[in-house]
């Protein structure tokens, strides 16, 4: 089946049965022995969902019955836009990977909300990530993410300031620290206001010496963290984004530079996204000192089980280290084998 309606025809499942697919695919957990705190948010689990699977906020219910520790919904932007034209999802099989040029469709801010606010996800941590719809100017860019954020910092537990996706022209642009320096500043007022955790979304394509001072940037602005990363443009393959085992090298080598520049700040959070697929790729990011991480891609091509496949290696690590949380074992993770 073409990869973006089999995607259409998931959510729709997930979203009108949230109950029996979730019971189906299992997974609740009754215990606290997997939950870790981002920042002060409280995973149920080490593994999110991350951004871009659930656009339009439609199957929070399903997602949250699931083993993901949090739930990203979006990228949503201010107006409705239906993205690019299609075919706009392709599927490489034996790498495990994706190549999307999406361009950020979704049903807008009013949906959104509404599909949030009429959702019930227990204590599940709601990330909501927000983007410029692609007829704002650069110029003008600061005022969706304020709108945005004014609308829904009520209703999240933490926000995604993105900025990184290739398939909005012009948007990968925003990254340079004077432009990203302007929308944070135009947050201050409104974060004041209803302050929730906001984190910024980073591409694996800049080269070290810019993202050095954008992580400077994000901790003078008090941001929670930064979410390393989303997808990577590879010209050999066409337009769009890289996702999956193709993206791992570079996000990986993304996220141990983030990591390791971010190491003296407690207060500052490295979410790590972008090719990991197996407990190896968990492990060795904690390894570095991160703690949380978010799939797509892998959850595409490897379904529910990846979640069941890395509790039971967390349950062996846990075995293995003789300790009996998941807290304790990230508390000495150095020592931990
Ligand atoms: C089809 C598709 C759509 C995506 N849409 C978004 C999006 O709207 N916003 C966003 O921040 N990231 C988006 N992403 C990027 C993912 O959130 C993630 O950062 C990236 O795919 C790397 O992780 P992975 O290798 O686990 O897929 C998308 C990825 C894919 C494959």
């Amino acid at each position: 089946m073409d990869p973006e309606k089999a995607h259409e025809l998931t959510i729709s499942l997930f979203s009108r049965f949230p109950g029996i697919l979730s019971k189906m695919i299992g997974g609740e957990l009754d215990s606290s022995k997997y939950n870790i705190f981002v920042g002060d948010l409280n995973w149920s689990f080490p593994v999110g969902l991350a951004a871009g699977l659930d656009k339009n906020a439609q199957a929070i219910d399903f997602f949250s019955h699931t083993l993901f520790g949090a739930v990203e919904v979006g990228t949503v932007t201010p107006k409705p836009q239906p993205g690019n034209p299609k075919p706009r999802m392709f599927r490489y099989i034996d790498e495990e990977s994706l190549r999307n040029r999406m361009g950020f469709n979704n049903l807008g801010a009013d949906v959104v909300f509404k599909n949030i606010k009429n959702s019930s996800r227990g204590d599940k941590v709601l990330g909501i990530n927000l983007g410029k719809n692609k007829v704002t100017t650069e110029v003008d860019a600061y005022k969706d993410y304020v709108s945005l954020y004014k609308k829904f910092a009520p209703v999240g537990d933490y926000l995604v300031i993105n900025v990184s996706s290739p398939n909005t022209p012009g948007l990968r642009d925003l990254q340079s620290t004077d432009k990203l320096k302007i929308i944070f500043e135009s947050l201050i007022d409104e974060r004041k206001k209803t302050p929730i955790p906001l984190y910024l979304k980073i591409s694996p394509d800049q080269s070290f010496e810019d993202v050095g001072p954008i992580i400077e940037l994000a901790q003078d602005f008090n941001l929670a963290g930064i979410i390393a990363t989303n997808t990577t443009i590879m010209e050999s393959r066409g337009a769009g984004g890289i996702s999956g085992r193709l993206c791992s090298e570079k996000s990986k080598a993304m996220r141990r530079f983030v990591l390791g520049r971010v190491a003296g700040n407690k207060h500052f959070q490295v979410i790590g996204v972008g090719g990991i697929s197996e407990f190896s790729d968990l492990w060795e990011f904690w390894k570095l000192g991160g703690k949380a991480v978010q799939i797509y891609t892998s959850f595409i091509f490897q379904g529910p089980g990846i979640l069941e496949d890395i509790k039971n290696e967390i349950d062996k690590a846990l075995i293995r280290n003789q300790v009996s949380t998941l807290n304790e074992l990230l508390e000495n993770i150095d020592q931990a084998e």
